[in-house]
């Protein structure tokens, strides 16, 4: 799909456990300006339904398992996260919704900029009005 994609990390496994190293511009498409992380998310709920204007992002579920849906004005795909050396690419305009947050889950976030509200957009019509001129 434009602008998203699944990642394959290297995971190092040996007797002392596993180790998935991610470097900016290497195993992910951007410099990696900031992180976060979501957990705790209570069972039932959604989160993001959102697009960025500037944004690059990958989501990396360290533990458990979520769902996320991609969409642009031209596609719709669904991902199930639950592997930590995978993950998913969602550049800018791809509006994205998370839900099926498993029990213990722990979503790793990387973003290629610092918070800005400013460069979100939370309205679905505002996205496809201004996506529709993008793709
Ligand atoms: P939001 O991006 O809407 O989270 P989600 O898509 O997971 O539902 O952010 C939720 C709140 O957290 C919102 O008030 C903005 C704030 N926030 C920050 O202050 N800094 C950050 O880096 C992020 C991602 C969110």
């Amino acid at each position: 799909m434009y602008n998203c994609s699944l990642l394959k990390f290297i995971n190092l496994k040996n007797k002392y456990g596993n180790l998935t190293p991610i470097e900016e511009t290497v195993d992910v498409p951007f410099n990696i300006k900031r992180i976060y992380y979501i957990s705790k998310v209570p069972q039932g709920l959604n989160r993001g339904s959102h697009a960025h204007r500037k944004l690059h992002q990958v989501l990396i579920c360290l533990n458990g398992s979520v769902k996320v849906k991609v969409k642009n004005p031209k596609e719709e795909s669904e991902f199930i996260l639950d592997d930590a050396t995978v993950g998913l690419y969602i550049g800018p305009y791809t509006w994205s919704e998370m839900y099926e947050f498993s029990e213990g889950t722990v979503l790793l976030v990387l973003a290629s900029d610092f918070y800005n509200e400013s460069e979100y957009i939370r309205n679905f019509d505002i996205y496809m009005e201004e996506a529709n001129k993008r793709y």
